[in-house]
């Protein structure tokens, strides 16, 4: 890699809010609204710190030392969970309802895999450090001397346990500690400038990430698999589509919530094998049937869950 990174080699491809496709792809994300409006919520707020300065204006004309306190949260976000939880499917397309909430232009850096660095000393402190500075390059743009932002960005970093895994962690090599080191420090310099920028990590294991960079985290949201209702949210209109009575949906509700000591199904396990299997096996010339699902589910095992690193 030369030396001078473009913007384009630092991130994927960007993405602006409001964006119809994001909007759907949020909305076919069920069972997890709790998540949604308050990520929702804490995101807008720091791209926008202008938004609760007007509800203040409304509502608490007073309210000065609480609303600091708010002000003052540093701009990051932990998501962190199980496996095909829809980490990587909120935070791709959260900014959507952030962008219509705040009524701002929301852009999406996703950090790109390649930044990640090719494991050469140093290279990713400067990938990072680069990334960090492109964003508040971009930042600094948006940021009116009124204090009103005209757009926010959110800088996305997924599978992060690469990046921000613990410096305490006894093999970790002294070059991945610099790029905690430049993580926290591109963190602070965002929070120092009160750029409209939130940074989101999304990570199967909260406990390997560096708790330098847990303390940073205005919050963390925890991820699960799906219980009964949430299951249930999810399969019920496909289902119902393929002919399927309620007393079936029950049934199938139950079972792919894991029999005896088994682990229930994730929700990628639900829309990305169990609805397109009961079709390709159907396919291409038998209807879907009931029968037929119940074999199919106990042929097919969940995703095992992710615990610190091992498949258990
Ligand atoms: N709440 C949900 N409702 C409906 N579908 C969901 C939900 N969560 C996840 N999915 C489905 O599962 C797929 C995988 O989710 P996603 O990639 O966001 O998981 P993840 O938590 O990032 O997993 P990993 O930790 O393995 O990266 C999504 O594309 C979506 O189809
Ligand atoms: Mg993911």
């Amino acid at each position: 890699m030369s030396d001078s990174l473009s913007i384009d080699d630092l991130f994927d491809r960007r993405l602006d809010f409001p964006d119809m496709g994001a909007a759907r792809r949020l909305a076919r994300l069920v069972g997890i609204d709790e998540a949604k409006t308050r990520l929702t919520k804490v995101l807008g707020v720091l791209v926008n710190p202008a938004g609760p300065r007007e509800w203040a204006e409304k509502h608490h004309k007073d309210a000065s030392i609480a609303l600091d306190y708010l002000e003052r949260r540093p701009p990051l976000v932990i998501l962190a969970g199980d496996v095909g939880t829809g980490k990587t499917a909120l935070s791709e397309t959260v900014g959507d309802a952030v962008a219509r909430q705040e009524k701002i232009g929301v852009t999406l850096y996703p950090l790109s895999l390649a930044t990640r660095g090719s494991g050469k000393v140093g290279e990713m402190t400067r990938l990072l450090s680069a990334a960090f500075d492109a964003t508040l390059l971009a930042a600094e743009k948006l940021k009116r001397s009124s204090g009103k932002a005209s757009g926010g960005i959110i800088f996305l970093v997924d599978e992060a346990d690469a990046v921000t895994q613990s410096r305490e962690s006894a093999q970790m090599h002294h070059e991945d500690r610099a790029g905690v080191n430049a993580f926290i420090r591109g963190v602070d310099r965002l929070a120092e400038k009160q750029l409209p920028v939130a940074v989101v990590l999304c990570t199967n294991r909260l406990s390997a990430i560096d708790p330098a960079v847990q303390r940073r985290a205005a919050e963390i949201f925890d991820f699960d698999r799906p219980g009964d209702k949430q299951r249930r949210a999810v399969i019920e209109d496909p289902l119902t589509e393929l002919g399927f009575d309620k007393t079936q949906i029950d049934h199938i509700v139950k079972l792919t919530g894991g029999e005896k000591d088994a682990v229930g199904y994730t929700f990628s396990d639900l829309t990305q094998r169990l609805l397109p299997t009961l079709i390709l096996d159907a396919y291409p010339d038998r209807p879907v049937r009931f029968e037929r699902a119940v074999e199919i589910i106990h042929a097919m095992k969940a995703t095992p869950r992710f615990r610190d690193g091992k498949a258990t």
